[in-house]
């Protein structure tokens, strides 16, 4: 029997994990151990975003960075960089950029300064975050406003100049929605015409038990892949908990009190049938990935166990949730055997 979920998959495709500076600790050793045997690509959670890494025009910090990237070279595991253009999260001295030339410049500054250090360290980067409205358009942010759109295809060129062989992302979230579906096809489009080198899409599986539907994955998979590039499923963790836009009927923005069962419905413990459900849900996920591993190079969990996943507070403050395979002791959960077990 394989020893952990990456050499279940070894032919298949990398098995990722996103950690923060709690699981770089070498005194985290349960979690450190875990990470070893189970995972072989590692993505920052949050150390390399703009804001910690680049929080000022002339200042970067590159502590914490420098030793994510030493854990993971130390034992043999691929890179994801997350992110080098990002509205959030972003460095304020990003925000007041009004002036294009401006922008040029520290976009330049930001990528040659941050991918020049890890240069042949960094096997990926996610090079830019969540450039889509949901309805498929572009979201407006301090980069579109100085640059318009081909800062996108700008973005990818400063990268690849920097590292030719690093593998190049655009990564974003509910990238199943039809009309999102159809403004990222046409963004991709875009930047290929120009020349511009892409290699691969990530797609976030922000996901919960019922949706988005597998039918709906597929043809998201199906569509980026005939792009010519890779797709990934990058910050996969699937949500227990209804989030507000599952109430039926509610305000996205309506604030829910504390106490509401809606609101925190399993605050204890997890019940064995939710359990089995979440299992499940998993197992049908993986299926369709191996059905497509031709087409999908990482499948990376966001985050490594239930304790550790920002699912427990976003997007309401305070609640319990369970998305993860491993439990906040760091046991494997039904869901770990069901994705184990599924080979
Ligand atoms: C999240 C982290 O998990 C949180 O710890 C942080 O507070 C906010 O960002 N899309 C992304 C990720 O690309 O970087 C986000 O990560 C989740 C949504």
């Amino acid at each position: 029997k394989p020893n952990g979920l990456k050499e279940v998959y070894k032919n298949n495709f990398l098995i990722g994990v996103a950690i923060n500076a709690n699981q770089i600790n070498e005194k985290n050793e349960v979690q450190n151990a875990l990470i070893k045997t189970e995972f072989n690509s590692i993505t920052p959670e949050n150390i390399m975003k703009s804001l910690l890494i680049h929080p000022k025009k002339d200042t970067f910090n590159f502590e914490l960075s420098d030793k994510l990237v030493g854990l993971a070279e130390k034992n043999n595991m691929h890179i994801q960089g997350h992110t080098l253009v990002w509205h959030s999260q972003l460095s304020p001295f990003f925000k007041e950029i009004k002036d294009s030339t401006e922008m040029v410049n520290e976009l330049k500054n930001h990528i040659n300064t941050i991918v020049g250090r890890y240069k042949g360290k960094i096997d990926a980067w996610d090079v830019v975050n969540e450039a889509l409205n949901d309805d498929g358009t572009l979201r407006k942010t301090a980069f579109l406003d100085a640059l318009g759109e081909d800062y996108l295809s700008l973005a990818f060129d400063l990268t690849k100049k920097v590292d030719p062989d690093a593998e190049l992302y655009y990564n974003d979230y509910s990238m199943t929605i039809p009309a999102k579906r159809a403004g990222a096809i046409k963004m991709i489009k875009r930047i290929q015409e120009l020349g511009t080198k892409i290699d691969g899409i990530g797609m976030q599986g922000h996901w919960d038990l019922n949706t988005p539907s597998i039918e709906e994955i597929e043809k998201s998979i199906v569509e980026y892949a005939e792009l010519g590039i890779k797709v990934a499923i990058t910050e996969l963790d699937v949500s227990v908990i209804p989030m507000p836009w599952d109430f039926s009927g509610a305000d996205v923005n309506v604030k829910f009190e504390s106490g509401d069962p809606t609101m925190n419905p399993y605050p204890e413990k997890l019940p064995d049938s939710i359990q089995v459900k979440l299992a499940e849900r998993y197992e049908a996920i993986f299926k369709l990935f191996l059905k497509h591993e031709d087409k999908i190079s990482r499948v990376t969990f966001w985050g490594v166990n239930d304790g550790d996943s920002w699912k427990n507070d976003w997007p309401i403050n305070g609640r319990t949730n369970y998305p993860l395979l491993f439990d906040r002791n760091n046991e494997k959960k039904k869901a770990y055997y069901s994705v184990f077990n599924l080979k």
